[in-house]
C-alpha cells in the first residue's frame, strides 16, 4: 500500500510524493542466474549471518541436490501415472469393518477428538497397482468404520494395507471464475494393516494419537507446535523464492557490515551503512528539503498516516486537540543499555486537517541518573533543540510499539491464534474456503520471529529482554477480540489512513455476507465444526488484559495499568466490558462465537457472530498487517531519524542529546541489523490479494476490491501490494 495525504501543490508537497514514488517497493521477479549466491530458504534467515551459499562448489553442490529433489518428485509424478489410484471401491457384500478412533495427541496420547477426517483404506498388489478398499471419516466423537468386503482385502493379489488419514493442505479456486471453494487434500499419516489379522467383522485399530496442528504447551499464547523437523504446514514454493531472490543482495551487505565491525570497525559509520541500503522515504525527502523531516509538519503526518496510524484520543476539553500515548518500559524485565519512557503527544489539527504537535511529555528514565519512573517532563516547540529531541524519543518509542504490540501481537500472534483453531476443527464447512487462504504459513513465519526478533535482535537493540517482550506481548493480545472491533474512525479530511482501512472493511463486509449468501446450507449443515472452531479460540485464548495476576505490577503502577486499559480500548477497538467467558479462573479475552452444536440450536445472533468474526480474521491478517509491514521501511529505513530503542550512554544528559551523539544512537551493529531487518520485512512480501499467486483468493474478493479501486487510489493506497496473508 502506497499512501500519501491530500494534494497539496506546493513544492515539499512535490518532493515528498517524489520521494514516495522512488522508493517505492515494486515487487518484481529479477529472474535467475546460476552462480548467484543464494540461501536454502525462510528458516535459513538468521539476524546474524544467515545460511548463505556464495561459494561455486557449494553453489554446485546445491544445484545438485535441487535437481534430485526435483528428480525424486518426478519420480512420484511418474509411479503416480504408472499406478494410479482409481476411486472405485470393491464390489461385494461389506462383511467387515476397519474400526478406531482418531485424537489430538495428548500427554497421555488422549487429546479431543479430531472430527470430519477423511480416511482411505488403500491395499497394494503384488504388481504395485492400487486398490481402494474403502474410504469414510471420523465422527464428532473422532470415530470411525470404514466397512469393507474382507475377501477384497484378503485377496491372494495383495501384498500390503494401509489406513490412510488425509489433511487439507490449500484451498483453490479454478480459473473459470467460479467462486466456489476447492480443497486439495494431502496424506498426513499411512498406518499399516496386517493383511493376516483381518478374520472378518470389525478390526481395530484402537486410538491413534495424531501430531496434527497441536497448541504449543510452552508457549505463552496460542501458538502451533512448529519444528523444523516436522511442521503442521510448509511455505508455498512461490514464497520462498520471492523471499531469496530479494534478501540475497541485502544479506550480503549485512555480511559485509558484520565482517567490518568484527576488523576494523573505525572504518565505518552509521551514515555508511545506510548509503548500503537502498534510500527510504526519509533519507530520500532529507536529501532534497534538509530538516523537513525533523519538523513538526512531517512529525504530525507520520503520526498519522504513517507506520504507526496513531490513535488519536480527543482532549477533555479543548476542541480539535488529540492525545497519542506509547507506553514505555511499564512493569516489564529490561536491560539497562536502552531507555524507554512513556510518551504522551498533544496534536492541534491544521488546517489542512493533518496533526501539528504542541506538546510532548516523557515519563521515566531519560538517562542512567534517573531513578524515578513515574518523573515526567513537558516539551514543546519553545524547547528549541530539546523539542527535536524530544520528537525522536517519541518516534523512537512509537516504533518500539507499533512494532511490538500492534505488528507481531496484533496481527501475527493474533492471526495465528486463529489459524491454530481453524486447521484444527475446519474441514467440511465451507467457511475454511473462506478463511484457510488468509490463515496459511503464519505459524511458520511466527516461528522464525520467536527466534530472530523476540529471541534475537529485539532484546539487543531495544530495553525489553526476551521475557518482558512475551509477557508484553501476551498482554496485548489481551486486547485482540473479534466482537465489536470496528475500523478507526477518521477524524478530519487527511486522515487517509483511517478512510483507507474503513473502505477495506467495507469491501471485506460486503465479500463475507454474500459467501455467507451462496454458501449457506454448507454453513448451517457442518455448524457442529464452528462450534468447535469456537471452543478453541476461546478454551486457549490469553486472559484479558492485566486481569491474570500480576505479580510485577506495584501500586504505583494500577494508575498506569488503568491509563493502559483505558487507551488501548480505542487503540484495539476493545470493549472490557463485555461479557466474556471464564476458564479455570481466567477471563478469556476472545468471545465465544457459538456454543450450539448445530445450528437449529444456535440463537440468530451466533450467524452474526460468526459473520463478524470471518470477516476481523481476514481483515487483521491482511489490510492491518500489510500496512505496518510495508511501512516499516519508510518510517524505520534512517538510524538517527527512528530506530527500536536509544541508548542512555554515560552523559547525565542520557537520551535527549542531538541525533549525532553516537553513545546513544544504536551501534553499528545493530544499525545494520535493524536496515537489514526492515528491508527484508517490506520487500520480500509475497501472496498478494489481486495477483493471486496462488490462485487461492477468492475471485469474489478480488472484484470486490477492484470495484473499488479508484476510491482506494484517492486515498493513495494501491490495492496491487495488499497481501492476503500475513507470512512476513
Ligand atoms: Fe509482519
Amino acid at each position: 500500500m502506497t499512501v500519501q495525504t491530500a494534494t497539496q501543490p506546493d513544492p515539499t508537497r512535490k518532493i515528498i510524493e517524489e520521494c514516495k514514488r522512488e522508493t517505492q517497493i515494486r515487487y518484481k521477479s529479477k529472474g535467475n542466474t546460476f552462480f548467484r549466491a543464494r540461501m536454502r530458504g525462510v528458516n535459513s534467515i538468521q539476524v546474524g549471518k544467515s545460511m548463505i551459499i556464495d561459494s561455486p562448489l557449494t553453489i554446485t553442490l546445491e544445484w545438485i541436490f535441487q535437481k534430485y529433489r526435483r528428480l525424486r518428485k518426478a519420480q512420484r509424478r511418474f509411479a503416480a501415472e504408472l499406478f494410479p489410484r482409481h476411486p472405485e471401491l470393491p464390489v461385494g457384500h461389506r462383511d467387515s469393518r476397519l474400526v478406531g478412533r482418531i485424537v489430538f495427541a495428548g500427554d497421555r496420547g488422549q487429546g479431543p477428538p479430531i472430527h470430519n477426517l477423511h480416511l482411505e483404506f488403500w491395499g497394494r498388489t503384488h504388481w504395485f497397482a492400487w486398490r481402494k478398499i474403502s474410504e469414510g471419516r471420523t465422527d464428532a466423537k473422532g470415530c470411525f468404520a470404514l466397512p469393507f468386503p474382507l475377501r477384497a482385502a484378503r485377496n491372494l493379489s495383495m501384498r500390503s494395507l494401509s489406513l490412510e488419514i488425509q489433511k487439507t493442505t490449500r484451498v483453490y479456486f479454478k480459473d473459470d471464475g467460479d467462486d466456489a471453494p476447492h480443497f486439495h487434500f494431502d496424506l498426513f499419516k499411512a498406518i499399516p494393516v496386517a493383511k493376516s489379522d483381518l478374520i472378518g467383522l470389525d478390526y481395530n485399530l484402537r486410538t491413534i494419537p495424531l501430531d496434527y496442528w497441536l497448541y504449543d504447551p510452552s508457549a505463552v499464547t496460542p501458538r502451533a507446535v512448529v519444528d523444523n523437523s516436522e511442521s503442521p504446514e510448509t511455505y508455498s514454493q512461490g514464497r520462498e523464492d520471492a523471499l531469496i531472490e530479494q534478501i540475497i543482495p541485502l544479506e550480503i551487505t549485512k555480511i559485509k557490515h558484520l565482517k567490518q565491525i568484527e576488523l576494523a570497525p573505525d572504518t565505518l559509520t552509521i551514515e555508511d551503512i545506510e548509503n548500503d541500503y537502498p534510500l527510504n522515504l526519509t533519507r530520500c525527502i532529507e536529501k532534497r528539503l534538509s530538516g523537513y523531516t525533523r519538523g513538526d509538519d512531517w512529525f504530525g503526518e507520520r503520526m498519522m498516516n504513517g507506520m504507526n496510524r496513531g490513535s488519536f484520543v480527543p482532549d477533555a476539553a479543548r476542541l480539535g486537540h488529540y492525545w497519542i500515548r506509547y507506553f514505555g518500559v511499564c512493569w516489564y524485565e529490561i536491560n539497562d543499555l536502552y531507555a524507554l519512557p512513556d510518551v504522551a503527544i498533544l496534536f492541534k489539527l491544521k488546517d489542512d486537517g493533518l496533526p501539528i504537535p504542541l506538546e510532548i511529555r516523557l515519563t521515566g528514565k531519560l538517562s542512567r541518573s534517573d531513578h524515578d519512573p513515574f518523573h515526567t517532563r513537558v516539551f514543546s516547540p519553545a524547547d528549541g533543540d530539546a523539542w527535536l529531541q524530544a520528537k525522536r524519543v517519541a518516534r523512537v518509542t512509537g516504533a518500539f510499539c507499533t512494532e511490538v504490540e500492534e505488528h507481531f501481537a496484533g496481527t501475527h500472534l493474533n492471526t495465528e491464534q486463529y489459524a491454530v483453531a481453524a486447521y484444527r476443527n475446519l474441514r467440511l464447512n465451507p467457511v475454511a474456503g473462506l478463511l484457510l487462504p488468509h490463515l496459511k504459513e503464519v505459524s511458520l513465519i511466527n516461528h522464525t520471529a520467536d527466534k530472530e526478533l523476540i529471541g534475537g535482535y529485539i532484546p539487543t537493540a531495544t530495553a525489553l529482554t526476551r521475557a518482558g517482550l512475551q509477557q508484553r506481548t501476551r498482554d496485548i493480545l489481551g486486547l485482540q477480540d473479534w466482537r465489536g472491533w470496528r475500523p478507526m474512525e477518521a477524524i478530519s479530511p487527511a486522515h487517509t489512513c483511517a478512510k483507507a482501512e474503513s473502505l477495506f472493511w467495507d469491501v471485506l463486509g460486503k465479500y463475507v455476507d454474500e459467501f455467507f449468501r451462496r454458501h449457506e446450507d454448507g454453513i448451517k449443515r457442518h455448524w457442529g465444526e464452528i462450534q468447535r472452531f469456537a471452543d478453541d479460540l476461546v478454551t486457549h485464548s490469553v486472559p484479558v488484559f492485566l486481569t491474570a495476576p500480576q505479580d510485577a505490577v506495584r501500586p504505583r503502577y494500577r494508575e498506569l495499568a488503568a491509563e493502559r486499559l483505558n487507551y488501548y480500548s480505542q487503540q484495539y477497538e476493545f470493549d472490557p466490558h463485555l461479557p466474556r467467558e471464564t476458564i479455570h479462573g481466567e477471563l478469556k479475552t476472545v468471545s465465544r462465537i457459538t456454543t450450539a452444536s448445530t445450528y437449529g440450536a444456535a440463537p440468530p445472533l451466533d450467524w452474526q457472530n460468526l459473520k463478524q468474526a470471518c470477516r476481523y480474521i481476514i481483515m487483521q491478517a491482511t489490510y492491518i498487517h500489510t500496512w505496518i509491514n510495508e511501512h516499516q521501511y519508510d518510517d524505520l529505513g534512517e538510524v538517527r531519524y527512528s530506530c527500536g530503542g536509544l541508548r542512555f550512554g554515560d552523559r547525565p544528559s542520557g537520551i535527549m542529546a542531538p541525533e549525532s551523539d553516537n553513545d546513544i544512537a544504536p551501534d553499528l551493529t545493530r544499525s545494520t541489523q535493524m536496515l537489514w531487518f526492515t528491508n527484508f520485512l517490506s520487500r520480500t512480501e509475497y501472496g498478494f490479494i489481486t495477483r493471486n499467486e496462488e490462485r487461492d483468493v477468492n475471485p469474489l474478493l478480488i472484484r470486490l476490491l477492484k470495484e473499488r479501486c479508484e476510491e482506494f487510489k484517492a486515498l493513495e493506497v494501491d490495492i496491487e501490494a495488499i497481501e492476503s496473508r500475513t507470512n512476513i
